[in-house]
């Protein structure tokens, strides 16, 4: 949905005057770029919850030094009635830069394994933990895992993403977000390829697609592959033979 982004960062600037001893302040350039550009921003809409809770999030500033850091929150993408959810951990810098959550190189891999499983990224529901990117030391590259108290502040916005798209099925990816989910932290090779649940939502552990790419072992995809096929087997869906000898 289409907002001016003007008005949508002028309501942000008022909401972080009220809820902070800060005095928030945009330059005359950046006022003006705002001026010509529309932006993909969240509409507040009393009737629809989850856009609701998108604008909540895009103005959140529980966080101060992720609210510095970050170029924009990452909020989730796909099909607010989706049956499937896929849970990640936080938004990389590619994330962070486009907005929307897997959409590096682990996230390709995800796709691949959404569009393996018959799905596409519109039709499943796909979220962090996190909605900030981690920050890291000026002049570094790479990501840094969310820190617990970095957790407790995000997650009531995932426990709300997930009451409002209630999925058939959660898939956690990695440890990461198990400890989010769960609050439980456990070696994954126990963890993953069972059942546990999650509010009553049956959630499947399976290893993030970052390890994937970094463990490229046949053995270790086809784990997540089996994963898989048990999330398929429990939305009721064909499993084609292919599917089933299928390596990731
Ligand atoms: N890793 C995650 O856990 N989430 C993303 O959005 C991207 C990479």
């Amino acid at each position: 949905m289409l907002r001016p982004a003007l008005d949508i960062v002028v309501s942000a600037l008022e909401q972080i005057r009220e809820q902070s001893d800060r005095t928030p302040s945009a330059s005359r350039e950046i006022v003006a770029q705002l001026f010509q550009s529309p932006t993909r921003v969240p509409t507040q809409s009393r009737n629809d919850p989850l856009q609701q809770l998108a604008a909540e999030v895009f103005s959140c500033t529980r966080c101060p030094h992720l609210v510095r850091s970050r170029t924009q929150t990452v909020f989730g993408v796909g099909n607010p009635d989706a049956d499937l959810m896929f849970v990640g951990e936080a938004p990389g810098a590619d994330e962070d830069s486009q907005g929307e959550p897997f959409v590096g190189r682990a996230g390709q891999l995800l796709t691949r394994i959404i569009e393996t499983m018959g799905f596409s990224r519109e039709n499943v529901y796909i979220a962090n933990v996190l909605k900030c990117r981690p920050d890291t030391p000026a002049g570094t590259s790479g990501n840094r895992a969310p820190t617990p108290v970095e957790m407790q502040t995000c997650l009531p916005y995932l426990r709300r993403q997930i009451e409002t798209i209630q999925p058939k099925v959660l898939v956690a990816l990695g440890a990461v977000a198990v400890e989010g989910l769960l609050g439980t932290r456990g070696a994954m090779r126990e963890m993953r390829g069972r059942w546990h649940s999650f509010n009553e939502t049956p959630l499947m552990i399976t290893y993030h697609p970052a390890y994937l790419l970094r463990n490229q072992s046949p053995s270790e995809k086809r784990k997540v592959w089996e994963d898989m096929l048990l999330v398929l087997e429990r939305l009721g869906s064909p499993i084609s033979a292919r599917q089933r000898n299928y390596f990731l």
